[in-house]
């Protein structure tokens, strides 16, 4: 799909995303946009070669291609300037080939924060009052009148909220935990998360003030504590060397069981065939996730767990978040073209 065809400027999305905005915004910049159609839904190396073309200026991309030294090399050689990839997380751009060729990089954060967040809530919730499983149940027709052991689940009200990675999403999860269901919060970040903290104080003091039980929180040493003090525990770090993993055999076993697990990061933070076996082992323990390890597939047998939910990386799929990404992508884009600063780069 084609759009200006006489512009300037060769910009190539190599997916059609939602709204109009991103595509005007380019136009109004003397932009010729060249969008991929292509039904296929993950794009190779060789594919988005051949988008690139001889002459490109600009790429914006997605979080299932491989932005490596391939890509950057050739879109250099073509001309590009820029790269932007329409997601936060950015593990699958090489930002260091990209400052090699020369190609300005960047992402998304902010407009899908609380998107994410609240998909992280969604998560723990369906998880805690196993939502799905008696979803399913209701469909099978099974449900003949109730009973009081039917699908018992977690109350979240004083149960502790456990954050791993207290970043935007992090904090913007945790708030919505402790203020929405009145948990107390333990996280651990590498830096301090001073306003969730300012936030929890303040929140806690009001809580006193007018005589309820006020939520208590603490930062935690270590990313173990973590795991064996909460009742609900969501992951939110970057992927990177240091955190491929991080739930591993051994994280799994020192947590509550009947915790709650969520990921809405990225898959390879968890080891997905450990996380399998512990919950065949433990029934109790439940997991919301979004995102895998080999996306889009699922290690086997987590499809046939009941103590899972799953879904296929919705965390920032609202109309308006989406419409935002595409945007700020554009933005991206068309700052380096133009010599406008770029909206976000990773690298600064
Ligand atoms: C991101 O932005 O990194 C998410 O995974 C998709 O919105």
């Amino acid at each position: 799909e084609v759009w200006n065809p006489n512009g300037k400027y060769r910009v190539v999305s190599t997916k059609p995303m939602p709204g109009n905005r991103w595509i005007d915004l380019l136009i109004e910049q003397d932009c010729r946009v060249e969008i991929c159609t292509q039904k296929k839904t993950i794009l190779s190396v060789e594919d988005i070669i051949a988008l690139i073309g001889d002459k490109c200026d600009g790429v914006i991309g997605q979080l299932t291609e491989d932005w490596g030294e391939t890509l950057f090399s050739t879109l250099s050689r073509a001309g590009g300037k820029a790269f932007s990839n329409m997601a936060v997380g950015y593990n699958n751009v090489d930002v260091n080939a990209a400052n090699k060729y020369g190609v300005a990089v960047g992402n998304t954060p902010v407009i899908l924060t609380e998107t994410t967040a609240e998909l992280a809530a969604s998560l723990s919730l369906s998880a805690a009052r196993r939502i799905v499983e008696a979803d399913e149940f209701m469909r099978a027709g099974l449900y003949d009148g109730w009973l009081p052991n039917l699908f018992v689940g977690n109350l979240l009200k004083g149960q502790t909220v456990g954050v791993i990675g207290a970043g935007r999403i992090g904090s913007a999860y945790a708030r919505m935990m402790v203020e929405g269901f009145k948990m107390n919060l333990i996280y651990y970040d590498l830096y301090q998360a001073t306003r969730l903290e300012k936030f929890v104080t303040a929140y806690g003091q009001f809580l006193k003030a007018n005589g309820e039980q006020p939520v208590t929180w603490k930062r935690a040493s270590s990313m173990e504590e973590v795991l064996r003090e909460a009742d609900v525990i969501s992951l939110h770090p970057i992927l990177d060397k240091t955190t491929y993993h991080l739930v591993n055999k051994d994280s799994l076993a020192i947590m509550k069981k009947e915790a709650v697990l969520v990921n809405c990061s990225r898959g390879p933070v968890i080891d997905e065939v450990a996380l399998v076996e512990h919950l065949k082992q433990n029934p109790m323990f439940r997991v919301g996730l979004d995102v895998f390890e080999d996306e889009p597939y699922m290690k086997p047998g987590l499809a046939d767990l009941k103590n899972a939910v799953v879904v296929p990386h919705i965390a920032s799929a609202s109309k308006w978040t989406r419409e935002g990404m595409a945007t700020l992508a554009a933005l991206n884009v068309l700052g380096k073209i133009k010599g406008y600063p770029v909206w976000s780069n990773p690298n600064q």
